[in-house]
């Protein structure tokens, strides 16, 4: 008679704690812990901040470099009564959009862009001036993209100095459709999203490595249309706020392993950010990229990014 498989007779919340335990070994408890509090947001100025305003720049990066790469981020409420526009985003997020260094001169392309956190960060380091193209599949969820960047970007968007289009494609129609077309993309990529999964035990309950597999299968079709979608010389920047590591550098490793004539790490070291990233110990190095985990990160993430360059 055929073995049973073990994991079979678990349920989906076992399963799940079973997968990360063995991931994370000690560290798990704790990145549970702290991944279950109150997310961390540090809150985000989009339009030119005016200097009669209280600002406090993050405190847990060396003030030099947070004035340098974070000037327009604040750990402040906005006081009681201003109309300053603040857009609320983890810090990890803003990290990770701004490791693409999307720039005026660049086509951008943010593939999978609702609720529209990380397109704000694009658009101010484009200095809100050039071309984005902003895609969410769902029709729910652009709407409330558009929504954001309307509030976000309102007068600038106004002034017509961004030429910001919004998109409802599926990611993987890219490559087809636009081939050779962008110097930047982003692909923050649909994940498990566990930090989200733990506060819900009921949606945990649906957890399985099987559905861990299966979306990986969906952000490495998205990476590959990414990939065709990519000017010669230009950059992708791969995101999930996944603890996967299937969904992470799983992804990666197999998108290298078929289109590694295509397409290679960014040679990390080269990166002007690699300064921060070198000062701090809550940024950590994985195999292809970096994560950023609640545990270590004072309750930020988690996030996974990785910069992939195109073969030229
Ligand atoms: C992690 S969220 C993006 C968060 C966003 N980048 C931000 O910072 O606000 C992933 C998004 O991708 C969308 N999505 C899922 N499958 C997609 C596909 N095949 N093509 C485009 N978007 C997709 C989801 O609806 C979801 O809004």
């Amino acid at each position: 008679m055929a073995k049973r498989n073990d994991m079979s007779k678990l349920s989906g919340a076992e399963q799940f704690e079973k997968y990360y335990l063995e991931l994370y070994s000690s560290r798990w408890e704790e990145l549970k812990k702290s991944a279950l509090k109150a997310d961390r947001k540090i809150y985000r100025y989009v339009k030119d901040l005016p200097s009669s305003v209280d600002f406090d720049l993050p405190k847990f990066l060396p003030e030099i470099l947070a004035k340098k790469f974070f000037a327009d981020c604040t750990e402040i409420r906005p006081q009681e009564g201003n109309d300053l526009d603040f857009y609320y985003l983890d810090f990890a997020s803003v990290l990770a959009a701004r490791f693409l260094e999307a720039r005026t001169e660049h086509l951008v392309l943010d593939m999978c862009a609702a609720p529209g956190g990380k397109s704000l960060v694009l658009a101010s380091d484009m200095n809100f001036k050039g071309e984005i193209i902003c895609n969410e599949l769902s029709r729910g969820r652009r709407d409330r993209l558009k929504r954001v960047l309307r509030e976000g970007l309102g007068d600038l968007l106004n002034e017509q100095r961004l030429d910001l289009k919004v998109k409802g494609l599926d990611g993987v129609k890219f490559g087809i459709k636009y081939p050779k077309t962008f110097d930047r993309i982003l692909i923050d990529a649909p994940c498990s999203g566990e930090r989200h999964l733990l506060k819900r035990p009921s949606e945990l309950e649906n957890w399985s490595k099987k559905r861990s597999q299966k979306l990986s299968q969906r952000q490495y079709g998205l990476l590959c249309s990414g990939l065709l979608a990519l000017r010669p010389g230009g950059r992708i920047l791969y995101s999930t706020c996944s603890l996967s590591e299937i969904e992470n550098d799983g992804v990666v490793r197999k998108f290298l392993a078929k289109k590694g004539e295509f397409a290679r790490i960014f040679d990390y070291e080269k990166h002007q950010m690699m300064e921060l990233i070198h000062s701090v110990d809550f940024i950590e190095r994985t195999e292809f990229g970096f994560q950023i985990l609640p545990d270590k990160a004072h309750g930020m993430g988690p996030i996974y990014f990785c910069l992939i360059e195109s073969v030229v």
